[in-house]
């Protein structure tokens, strides 16, 4: 199945609301009355889940936060920092129940793609070694491997590493004489 259709429009860098048309889904900017569903799914996602506070920060301070959504339920989110062309993944998530569905794979495209917009030269993530589907999506989007932070995630026997990957993003522009 190809990537389903998604119509936006960016205004002078500012992203409006999405629509994802064969699927009736909404990709829209995260709003501070989603955190409540947010950590619901949170919570039911992960093991040693963010807290509402450290969302609102991202709220906060600008970061790239973006929801999907089909009707009134939320399916997914992600959270992006871009600076000084960097960009950082810090969540991306999606509900147990809609995982492995395409959900997780168009929302990273579309964090990546306002990346580029915004001069983002290279993308950062961290992720465990035990996240399997996450690397794979990670490694079919561009990304590779660059380092290991030692015992930088909590886990049930102490501490796990967390893998570094980047993804350099290659203007073709650059390379015009
Ligand atoms: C990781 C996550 C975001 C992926 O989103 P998703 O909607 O489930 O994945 P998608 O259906 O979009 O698939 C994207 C890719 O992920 C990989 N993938 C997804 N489900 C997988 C599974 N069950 N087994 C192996 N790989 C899988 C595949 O590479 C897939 O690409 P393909 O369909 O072209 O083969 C989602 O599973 C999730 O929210 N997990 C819990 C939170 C988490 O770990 N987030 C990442 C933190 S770094």
């Amino acid at each position: 199945m190809g990537r389903p259709e998604i119509r936006h429009a960016n205004l002078s860098g500012y992203y409006m609301s999405a629509v994802i048309k064969e699927a009736e889904l909404d990709l829209r900017p995260m709003r501070e009355d989603d955190l409540d569903f947010i950590m619901d799914i949170e919570k039911q996602a992960y093991e040693y889940p963010w807290t509402k506070t450290i969302f609102n920060d991202c709220l906060h301070v600008g970061y790239c936060c973006w929801v999907i959504e089909k009707g009134d339920a939320l399916l997914a989110y992600g959270v992006m920092s871009v600076a000084v062309g960097e960009s950082h993944l810090l969540n991306l998530c999606v509900h147990p129940d809609h995982q492995s569905t395409g959900l997780g794979k168009m929302l990273l495209a579309h964090l990546l793609d306002i990346a580029v917009e915004r001069y983002a030269n290279m993308t950062f993530l961290e992720v465990r070694p035990s996240n399997f589907a996450a690397i794979k999506m990670y490694l079919e989007h561009g990304f590779d491997e660059i380092g290991v932070r030692r015992n930088y995630y909590p886990a049930k026997m102490g501490r796990e590493d967390a893998l570094i990957l980047a993804r350099t993003v290659v203007r073709g522009d650059e390379f015009s004489e």
